[in-house]
């Protein structure tokens, strides 16, 4: 009878042991799945705002950030660039920006928030490589009509100071106007609107 109590009692231990075990192997299981549902750090700091300080900027200047692994691009134009760009409606393929390539408060002939200051996603729309800043008027390698804008080396896509994409390109749509705002008229926010549609 003795013997039937200490067996019971181990039996009773062995059981509790091998809770213990279970749980502690479920809680070493479970920390990792805990852990991969929430962003890494990297991953936020990827995905996070970028703040860029325009002060510097000159006419005809483009400054490059990186938001979320891509170029983006803060091109500051001058008078002549911005009085150039209705004159090239007729040979673009969207000069309204009526494709969804921009937030809706950059849905304007300029596409930006305030005329000088353009704000682009610095991808080609056609198979995603980085277009040149090509500033200059009538260079002889892009034609005596050409008033400066970006042209894609890959495949020779050409966009306008707007991120408009030129008719007979392979590309098929407009740069994106990524979502950015003026935190002060020093520096913009890329990656957030501010609250503004
Ligand atoms: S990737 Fe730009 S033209 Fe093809």
């Amino acid at each position: 009878m003795a013997t039937e109590g200490v067996d019971k009692d181990k039996r009773r231990f062995l059981v509790a042991g091998t809770s213990v075990i279970g749980a502690v192997g479920a809680g070493f299981v479970a920390v990792p799945f805990i852990e991969s549902w929430m962003p890494s750090e990297r991953a936020k700091t990827a995905g996070a705002p970028v703040q860029v300080d325009i002060t510097k900027l000159q006419e005809g200047q483009k400054v490059t950030v990186e938001w979320r692994g891509k170029p983006v691009w803060i091109v500051k134009r001058s008078k002549r660039m911005l009085d150039d760009l209705p004159t090239l409606d007729d040979r673009l393929r969207d000069p309204k920006s009526e494709n969804e390539q921009q937030p809706e408060y950059c849905r304007n002939e300029l596409r930006s928030r305030k005329p000088e200051i353009s704000v682009l996603v610095g991808i080609c729309t056609h198979l995603g490589c980085s277009p040149t800043f090509r500033p200059e008027v009538a260079p002889a390698d892009l034609g005596p009509e050409w008033k400066g804008g970006y042209f894609c080396p890959c495949h020779g896509s050409k966009f306008d100071l707007a991120g408009r994409v030129f008719q007979g390109v392979p590309a098929p749509l407009n740069l994106v106007v990524p979502p950015h705002y003026y935190v002060s008229d020093r520096s913009i926010l890329v990656g957030e609107d501010g609250g503004a549609a």
